[in-house]
Order: structure tokens, then C-alpha cells, then sequence
């Protein structure tokens, strides 16, 4: 049998997280699995038509619903028949296209070079090569809060021919700005362009004296768990006179029920009844953000705006500020263009392909020919839209065959609102009032973001972008002197300093005495959880730590009633557990405990390699975009998709010679055998790598003591214990026959194929046939255990590879000798006042 000889040091030692980048990928879609025929008796039905789009058959060989085949077939039939799309659409945009730009720069003399401040708009038509532009300057020095006189001028640029303009027209009121004088102008004006019929208006950061100041109907689509975030984006964005129309995921039951609370404390706070569950890139998002907006027109709310925005959005200005510009820009529609080519636009963000939502999926079923007579147009998703053209946008009339046509195009385009409110306000009466900036400033950084990790959701490779971390902080800094008010990505998870130091940019530092302020706590399991197979896991192992706990603290363990992920500064602190219990006593109490799950590794003393080696874990769902497994709390069990990551340390030595390796990881199982290997290949390098591993499992995988071990020619680096916890639950329920036991924790397969030949070298480090017969026995014995002897075995497992760390009691006036919860900083309990929407109403 193997054993981990020459490996002595404690991996835990060395924990510690570092980002690197990785091979970058391109964008386009990836080929779909070779299509086969299709027979009626596959599919459950048979077809109106004889389906010949390749990808459409893909599709349907792989949906798994009746439903959902029948309705990709239905459409993949229309529109093979011609049927479907408008070949050709009208425009209704009254003089071609017009893009409103306000740049705002420093103007400078072009004598003297004295800077004159002041902001430049540009008036773009398609119907004439020349932008019209106009240029507001500053005569004399700005300082701040003194308006200074100033002169306008319009033209066509290139050149400016200037025009003067009487100065009435200019109706701008200058804010000037010490230190970057000319930073905070807008162009705030009403003028003729003289190209064509209409008037534009651009306007300033701040509104006219007296001008009536706009609501704002803030759309939140929420997903995931992240409660405290959405609290904490409320409080920065919340005041009585705005609303929050809040969307949650129809399969995220926590955060809907935990939102819903809020409703009772806020009357302009609601969540929306009819949910959707809006997947990556579907066409559902856009069906729900118009169904939301009809819900906001309907109800009596006064607002004059939309925004939308998500739980990983933050704001980067205060409201005031966002109040004042949109005051001054009412009629407005603020969305953000893609910025390239046409034609490549359309190509990679696959608008020219149909895709089918169904069974929670975006099916790719063929190519299509987009409309002629309209200007596609696209860009993100994320927008601000005046209330004329929410109602135009919900509400199309029936001879209105533009908006008819274009609902049913975007109902079946991927991503469907990256393009949808763009293409209509470019090509209907709206035109005039499209600026290209969504006021939002968004955290590209497509190397990492574009690793096609939607690909189980959609058949497409999509990006996304890169959660703020304090590194980016320039990039958040530069939106001050723009009209940018919104950032995105967030996740406090991934990391919550950069949120603390946009806050006290903005509203100013929080004083010393405020309260548990590095903290951050997430749901990881709730006890009114709608559970199913998803939390079967969770629940096992969170009850086996609820019996150690309890057992501990001497008390009856009752009920699990929630896990809590803890963070303190941005570092994984592990998980609460909070249970119900009964005392001695009789006296029924509820009691937190801090878990740290934990893996025991080694590492050899005197390798080279070994000495770089950081953060060796095996968990699941390891995130290429932010490079980390998102399984904090290392909850493995037999259905696992197991991944292998570490972190190999930059070399700041740069005379050594630079080395590779070639090394070898080997997965064993509870029984000594290996069931899977990977190669990899690891190069030295200045900056610290992020490696990752995945495995190729047949599941269910054997629960126990797993090893994974990296080797090379002759030696061993590196070995890891972990645990995959066997289940005690199954469907939601408890498992209660031996057979359904056996389904879960019965797994003795071998995933290597039967033919493949063994190494001799690695032999040593697997156990004999005679260990594996014997362990072989006891595996079978155990997979069919039930009840607490079930309980038993896990227990046995997760005591070891789970620490607790401390414990506190909610109830206070128990005689148990803990601390209050209350008063434990740690604890799911303890005050969290930068979440604690509460405050709000006092
Ligand atoms: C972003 C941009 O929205 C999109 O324009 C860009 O092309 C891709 O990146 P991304 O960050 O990838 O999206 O997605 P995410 O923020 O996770 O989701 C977008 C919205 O959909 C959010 O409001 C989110 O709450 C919601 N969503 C996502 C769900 O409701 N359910 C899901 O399963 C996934």
C-alpha cells in the first residue's frame, strides 16, 4: 500500500491566495455533439416537418422534456418553412439614426493653453458624414460653485465650423471642480442640430434651478444568496421618494422569502409575484425585465425612470448625484453600445443564430437572416430608460409591426437584452432620445471572463465580467469625473474591502467603533429551504456536525436550522452551524457553532517544487473567472465533480534557472485504488499560477478517505487527504432501506477503462488486492447502513476532517456556560449594521 513517504510539512502552513492568468481562449460558440437521425420514437413525437438544421437535431437529442423537444421542433418547422422571421421591417426613426455623445474634457486655449473647462457634445446622424457639435467653454478660471460666463458654440465637426448660438440655448450651470476643473460639466442644451427636423436635448449633472426632481424605479434581478449584499446595496441606493421593484429567481427561494420581509417594513419596497427563472443569457431575462416594468407602470408608483440593476452592482456616486443628472436629462434613454463593427457585434453575440429557452437552457437550433431595413444595434443589458419609452416598449399596439416583430426576433436571441431597448430605440420614434452611455462602468477583463463557463446553460461561449477587487481601484476612481454611477461586478464573497473602500469614498470613512465591519456572512443552507436533491448533501453533513456540536456542548441536538459561510477580511473563517437543541434540563435552546473544514497534507521536504506549492485542495466548482472553488466550506460527497487546485508561487528569484515539471496526480480511493490521474505540466514563472484539475468520475464515487498524490519520475511531492462524505439523505428524505442507501454511498466502480494498463511505478502507492478485498467488504457493509449507525460511520468522517472552533448560545438566561451569539463576532448574530436595512426607517 502507499503511504505519503517524505512528506512531512503541514500544508495548512501555507495557505494563501493569489490571482494568476491562464491560457486565454477565444469567444466563438464551440462545436455541438455530432448529430445523429432523429426517430419520432427518441424524441416522444412526431415532428410537423423533416427537421434539417443540424444544430436544431443536436438540440433535440439533447433536451430532456417532451416539452421542450416538441416546442424546439415546432419552431425549427416554422422556420425551415419560411414562416417565422420578417424578412424585411420599417424603420419608423423619423431622419435616419442619431447618437448623442456628451464628452466631457478639459478645453484648453489654443494660444495660451489655458484651460477653459466647459464639455462638448457630438450629435451624430446617419444621414450626414459630419457630427454636429457643440462647445460649451468657460471664459475665465471655474472654481467650484461659481458660474462663470460662457459662450456656446455649433457646428459640424470635422472641422467645427463654429456657429454662435444665442446664449439662452446654453442653459448650463457650471459646477466647476478645484481639482480637475473642467472634470464635473455636462452639456445641458436645447438646439437645433439644423441636419435635421427634431430637437435635442443633452443635458447637465445638475438640473435648472426649480426643475422638478425625477423618482427613479430601481429594478433589482437578484440571484444567488448573497442577502447581505442586497441589503447593503439597498441602504446605499435607498430614499422614500424612489422604488425598488425587486425580481428574485424563481428557484432561489432563500433570498424570495428573506426579501420579502422587507415589503412590510417599506411601502416602496416590493418583489415581484410572477418569477422567472431567468437563466445566463436567456430570453427569459428580457421577458422578465418587461413583465417587471408593465408591474411598475400598473402600480401607483410615480417614477420617471427605470434602472436596473443586480445583486453584483454597486453604486459609485451618491443618489443625489445620479437625482440631479437624471433631473436634468429627463426623456433621456441611457444604454450602452458595443463600440465595434456591426457585423462582428452581431456574429459574437450569435444574433444571427435562433435559440430556444427551454428545460432551463438556451438551445442553439440554426442560423438566421436578421431583418432587413432596420439597424441591429446592441451592447450590455444594464440601462436607464425614461418612462415614455417603458410604456412604448410594454405596451405594443397591434399595427405596430416594428415592435411586433422585434419582440418575437429578441424572444428567441441569446441574450436578449444586451440588444432589445438598443435595436427598438434605434429604429422607431424613440431614436432621438438613444445616449450611448449606460452610466455604468463594468469590470472586463475578458482573458479570464471568456473560459465558456456557460456552457451548460447555453449553447454559446459567453463572457463575463471580473468581481472589483482593491486592485482595480484606478479604474473605479477614473468614473468620478464621468457620468458613471454605477459599477459592476461585487461579490463580497470574493471580496468585500474593495465594497468597504468604494463606500468610504463615497460617503465617508465609518468610524472606528462601528461594528463587525470586516465581517461578511452568506447562506450556504437554510432550514425552510425548499430541500430535494440539491441540499441532500448539505444536509448530511451539516446534521453530523450539529450531533459533534451538540455532543460537545451537551446538549440534544433537534433540529439543523442554518449554515452560514464567515468571512473576516476578505479570508474564509469556515461556516456556522445554528441548531436547535434541548437541554437536560428539558429547556429547548438554539446554539451556533464555527466549523472549518479542513484537508491533511503533506508535502516533501526538500523538493524545489513542493517548497512553491500553495493552496492544494480538492473541492468543486472551481470558477475560472475568478479563480476559485466556490465550495468553501468543502462539502464533498459521492456525485461530486471533483477538482484539484493549487496555486504554484512566482519565482522571485530570477537568476535560477527556470525549471518544469512534468508531474503526475493521482486519485485514490477508500479502498487504495486509483481511480483517476491527470497530468500536468507546471512552469516556473514570475507571478504566482493558479493550476487546476478536473476528474472523471463514474458516479456515485466511493464515500471515505480519499488520497490524491502528486508524483513525479521517481518521487512524490505532494498528497492530499480529504473527505467524500457519505449521504444520510436522499430526495430530501432520510434514507431509510438499505437499498436506497445503497444508491448513494454503494458506489465501488472504477471510471478507468477496463483495458488500461497500471504503471509499475505507480503501483506503490495503491494498496495491494488483498487490502482492497478487505476494505472492499467494509465498503459494501457501510454503503448499507441506515439510521445511527449510518449517522455513525459519517460522524466518524467528519469529525475528522471538520474542526469546530467555538460555540455561543442564542438564548440569553440559559445556564449553559457559552457566550451570547450576540456578542460573539463571528456569529450569524452578531450586529452587521453595514446590512442592516433598519436603520433606513429610523
Ligand atoms: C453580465 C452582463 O449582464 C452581460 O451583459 C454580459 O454579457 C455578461 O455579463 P454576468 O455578470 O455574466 O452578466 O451575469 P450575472 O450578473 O450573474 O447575471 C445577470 C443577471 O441575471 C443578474 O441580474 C442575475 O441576478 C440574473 N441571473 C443570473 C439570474 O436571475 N439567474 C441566474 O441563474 C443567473
Amino acid at each position: 500500500g502507499g503511504s505519503g513517504s517524505g512528506l512531512d510539512v503541514d500544508l495548512a502552513q501555507r495557505n494563501q491566495r493569489d490571482v494568476a492568468s491562464d491560457p486565454v481562449r477565444a469567444e466563438p460558440p464551440e462545436s455541438l455533439p455530432r448529430p445523429a437521425r432523429l426517430s419520432a420514437n427518441q424524441l416522444g413525437f412526431q415532428p410537423e416537418c423533416d427537421i434539417q438544421s443540424k444544430e436544431a437535431i443536436s438540440a433535440l437529442q439533447r433536451a430532456k422534456t417532451k416539452d421542450c423537444r416538441q416546442h424546439i421542433a415546432q419552431i425549427a418547422c416554422s422556420i425551415q418553412a419560411g414562416r417565422f422571421y420578417a424578412i424585411q421591417l420599417k424603420s419608423s426613426c423619423p431622419s435616419g439614426n442619431h447618437t448623442a455623445n456628451v464628452s466631457l474634457g478639459c478645453y484648453r486655449d489654443e494660444k495660451d493653453r489655458r484651460l477653459l473647462g466647459g464639455y462638448y457634445t457630438s450629435f451624430k446622424s446617419s444621414n450626414s458624414p459630419n457630427a454636429c457639435v457643440e462647445l460649451c467653454l468657460q471664459s475665465g478660471y471655474p472654481y467650484a460653485g461659481v458660474q462663470y460666463g460662457r459662450e456656446c458654440f455649433c457646428g459640424f465637426d470635422p472641422p467645427p465650423k463654429a456657429a454662435k448660438l444665442p446664449d439662452s440655448s446654453c442653459n448650463i450651470k457650471c459646477l466647476g471642480n478645484a481639482k480637475e476643473i473642467c472634470g464635473g460639466f455636462y452639456a445641458m442644451n436645447i438646439y437645433e442640430t439644423g441636419i435635421s427636423k427634431f430637437t435635442a436635448q443633452l443635458a447637465a449633472s445638475t438640473p435648472p434651478t426649480g426643475a422638478k426632481r425625477v423618482r427613479i424605479a430601481f429594478l433589482l434581478t437578484i440571484n444567488g444568496r448573497a442577502l447581505r449584499q442586497v441589503h447593503r446595496l439597498l441602504k446605499a441606493l435607498y430614499a422614500p421618494e424612489h422604488v425598488y421593484y425587486i425580481h428574485v429567481d424563481a428557484r432561489q427561494d432563500y433570498l424570495y422569502r428573506k426579501l420579502l420581509e422587507l415589503e412590510q417594513k417599506f411601502p416602496n419596497i416590493r418583489l415581484a409575484r410572477k418569477r422567472f427563472s431567468t437563466i445566463w443569457g436567456g430570453a427569459s431575462l428580457l421577458t422578465m425585465l418587461l413583465q417587471c416594468m408593465q408591474d411598475l407602470l400598473k402600480s401607483k408608483w410615480q417614477w420617471d425612470f427605470v434602472i436596473n440593476l443586480s445583486e453584483s452592482d454597486f453604486p459609485v456616486k451618491t443618489l443625489d448625484k445620479l437625482v440631479d443628472f437624471l433631473s436634468a436629462n429627463r426623456g433621456w434613454n441611457f444604454v450602452k453600445g458595443h463600440g465595434r463593427e456591426t457585423q462582428k457585434f452581431i456574429q459574437k453575440q450569435g444574433l444571427d443564430r435562433t435559440f430556444v429557452e427551454c428545460d432551463t437552457h438556451m438551445w442553439r437550433i440554426g442560423d438566421r437572416r436578421l431583418p432587413a431595413g432596420i439597424q441591429v444595434d446592441g451592447g450590455s443589458d444594464w440601462v436607464a430608460l425614461s418612462r415614455p419609452f417603458v410604456a412604448y416598449v410594454t405596451h405594443p399596439k397591434q399595427e405596430d409591426e416594428l415592435l411586433q416583430a422585434l419582440l418575437k426576433l429578441f424572444r428567441h436571441t441569446l441574450l436578449p437584452a444586451e440588444s432589445f431597448f438598443h435595436t427598438v430605440l434605434r429604429n422607431t420614434h424613440h431614436c432621438h432620445t438613444y445616449v450611448d452611455n449606460n452610466l455604468h462602468v463594468t469590470n472586463w477583463k475578458r482573458k479570464q471572463g471568456c473560459k465558456c463557463q456557460y456552457k451548460h446553460v447555453v449553447d454559446w461561449c459567453g463572457c463575463s465580467p471580473n468581481d472589483f477587487v482593491p486592485d482595480d481601484w484606478p479604474r473605479l476612481l477614473a468614473t468620478e469625473q464621468k457620468s458613471l454611477f454605477f459599477a459592476r461586478k461585487f461579490e463580497p464573497i470574493i471580496n468585500q474591502a474593495v465594497l468597504l473602500q468604494l463606500e468610504e469614498w463615497l460617503y465617508g470613512p465609518y468610524t472606528s467603533e462601528y461594528l463587525n465591519l470586516h465581517g461578511y456572512w452568506q447562506s450556504l443552507y437554510h432550514h425552510e429551504d425548499m430541500h430535494g436533491a440539491a441540499d441532500d448533501l448539505t444536509r448530511s453533513v451539516g446534521d453530523s456536525l450539529m450531533r459533534l456540536a451538540g455532543h460537545q456542548s451537551r446538549v440534544d441536538p433537534l433540529e439543523l436550522l442554518e449554515l452560514t459561510h464567515y468571512l473576516h477580511r476578505d479570508q474564509y473563517k469556515g461556516f456556522l452551524v445554528r441548531y436547535s437543541a434541548r437541554r437536560a434540563t428539558g429547556q429547548d435552546v438554539q446554539l451556533e457553532t464555527r466549523v472549518r473544514p479542513v484537508q491533511h497534507g503533506k508535502l516533501a521536504r526538500n523538493a524545489r517544487f513542493s517548497k512553491r506549492l500553495r493552496n492544494f485542495e480538492v473541492s468543486t466548482d472551481f470558477d475560472q473567472k475568478e479563480q476559485v472553488a466556490r465550495n468553501f466550506a468543502k462539502i464533498l460527497g459521492p456525485h461530486s465533480d471533483l477538482v484539484i487546485s493549487y496555486t504554484y508561487q512566482g519565482s522571485t528569484d530570477s537568476g535560477a534557472a527556470s525549471h518544469s515539471y512534468n508531474l503526475t496526480l493521482l486519485w485514490i480511493d477508500p479502498l487504495g485504488r486509483l481511480q483517476d490521474f491527470n497530468e500536468l505540466h507546471v512552469e516556473d514563472s514570475s507571478t504566482d499560477v493558479i493550476n487546476h484539475s478536473r476528474t472523471l468520475f463514474s458516479h456515485p464515487i466511493t464515500p471515505g478517505v480519499w488520497t490524491a498524490k502528486l508524483i513525479g519520475r521517481n518521487s512524490i511531492y505532494a498528497q492530499l487527504k480529504f473527505l467524500v462524505s457519505p449521504m444520510a439523505y436522499g430526495n430530501g428524505e432520510p434514507l431509510e432501506s438499505s437499498a436506497e442507501a445503497e444508491k448513494r454511498n454503494g458506489g465501488l466502480g472504477i471510471a478507468l477503462p477496463d483495458d488500461f494498463e497500471l504503471p509499475v511505478e505507480w503501483q506503490q502507492h495503491l494498496h495491494t488486492d488483498d487490502e482492497q478485498f478487505l476494505l472492499r467488504e467494509e465498503a459494501v457493509a457501510n454503503g448499507k447502513l441506515t439510521e445511527q449507525p449510518l449517522h455513525n460511520w459519517i460522524d466518524g468522517l467528519v469529525g475528522k476532517f471538520f474542526q469546530l472552533r467555538e460555540s455561543c448560545v442564542v438564548d440569553a438566561g440559559t445556564e449553559l456556560s457559552l457566550p451570547l451569539c450576540s456578542d460573539s463576532a463571528w456569529s450569524s448574530l452578531a450586529a452587521d449594521p453595514k446590512s442592516d436595512v433598519d436603520a433606513l426607517l429610523k
